[in-house]
């Protein structure tokens, strides 16, 4: 029996993502997979049903996507969904496991595996199947336009017969992913682009982009983790940095802030203070919102003006720029999918350090003992 990969429409409010794209699921079709796309799941994303049928996929109806052997998800299922997985399924999703835990309590009940993406550790076996990255080059590049589109001024240069404009000033706070292509993305526009991370590793990645790298005068020498993550800094260190970072943040026309522990809530970089220290028609976006920001002011999920300076505070940027935020996900599950697809079908090998860290619950229970930990701290 072939391998049955469903691919249900996304339940939760504003997604308009799709989990395969039928140019990815056409790569699971020639290594023997069927494919189940409900009707209409790739619509919003712009792959109309017609473009899955073309490439071999086959169109049904809800249940039908949800019988399958393996269940793609950008975002998880409706509660309504889980009586429909059969026996021994595995679903695939975008989960937030460590945000909310009780969520993949509930999925661990209908007795599927549980396959969290942002769980899939950061370790070079595993770069196809990095889809928190691929979210995040997404994010960083949508929220430089969105910062674009507020601010009442032009990014480049401009010399022209009414005169000489100045470029805008860009800095990036967290020069990860998402800062990083930020900053690229800043830069392709002709601001002035600067970028600072606590990590020392990062002043070398902001400058070959051509960025200024901001130094502040804060030891952050052990800021990093094994895997390569930032670590919290301490209360008094973390004062200083929001301290002498306000002297930086006053002089820009637009701030985006992508600062991340992962499984915290997001590090505070700016005050309302610092906010006040801005000038008016000044822009902050705020990546770290769905982790509560890392601006004082931001309202997650809404946009906010302070002093004239605008604060924004989205929640779901790939969801924005649905067709390739789609087709670089859908790359990352069929990644995995094909990495444990053998002669007998879909195999997960539980002794794999990249099963270890992305399953989060299997045979009923909640495996993964991070998301544990979160579990019995709520
Ligand atoms: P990442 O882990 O690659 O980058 C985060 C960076 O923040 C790291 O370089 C880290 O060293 C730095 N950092 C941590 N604490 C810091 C501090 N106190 N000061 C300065 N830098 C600090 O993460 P990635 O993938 O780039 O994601 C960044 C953020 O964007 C995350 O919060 C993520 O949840 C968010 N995101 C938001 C989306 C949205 O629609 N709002 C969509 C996708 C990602």
């Amino acid at each position: 029996m072939p391998l049955s990969v469903g691919v249900p429409r996304e339940v939760t409010q504003g997604e308009r993502r799709v989990a395969l794209t039928p140019d990815v699921a056409a790569r699971l079709i020639k290594k023997g997979c069927r494919i189940v796309v409900e009707r209409g799941a790739g619509v919003a994303a712009a792959f109309p049903d017609a473009d899955f049928e073309a490439k071999g996929c086959g169109l049904g109806d809800r249940s039908e996507a949800l019988a399958a052997d393996v269940v793609a998800t950008v975002s998880g299922l409706g509660a309504d969904d889980l009586a429909g997985l059969r026996q021994g399924s595995v679903l695939i999703g975008l989960l937030r496991p460590l945000d909310e835990p009780e969520a993949i309590e509930r999925l661990a009940s209908s007795g599927a595996t549980v396959i969290a993406m942002e769980m899939v550790p950061r370790i070079t076996r595993a770069q196809k199947m990095d889809a928190l990255s691929a979210m995040s080059t997404v994010a960083g590049y949508k929220a430089v336009l969105m910062a674009a589109d507020v601010l009442p001024k032009f990014f480049p240069l401009l010399t022209t017969a009414a005169g000489t404009v100045r470029p805008a000033k860009v800095l990036i706070l967290g020069a990860g992913v998402a800062g990083l292509q930020a900053l690229a993305t800043a830069r392709r526009l002709g601001a002035i682009t600067s970028g600072y991370d606590i990590r020392p590793a990062a002043r070398e990645q902001v400058e070959s982009i051509g960025a200024a790298f901001v130094e502040l005068e804060l030891d952050t020498e052990d800021s990093e983790d094994k895997g390569g993550y930032a670590k919290a800094l301490e209360e008094d260190k973390q004062k200083r940095q929001i301290e002498l970072l306000a002297e930086h943040i006053a002089e820009q026309d637009v701030v985006i802030t992508t600062a991340l522990i992962p499984g915290r809530p997001a590090p505070l970089l700016i005050t309302q203070e610092g906010v006040e220290g801005m000038n008016p028609g000044s822009v902050i976006v705020d990546l770290a919102a769905p982790n509560g920001g890392n601006c004082a002011l931001t309202q997650p999920g809404s946009d906010v003006i302070h002093n004239g300076v605008s604060i924004l505070g989205p929640l779901n940027l790939p969801s924005g720029m649905p067709f390739h935020a789609s087709q670089m996900y859908a790359r990352t599950v069929t990644a995995l999918i094909t990495e444990y697809l053998g002669e007998d079908g879909f195999a997960l090998n539980f002794d794999d350090e990249i099963v270890q860290g992305a399953v989060v619950a299997h045979g009923g229970e909640v495996t993964n003992e991070r998301v544990k930990g979160k579990l019995q701290e709520a």
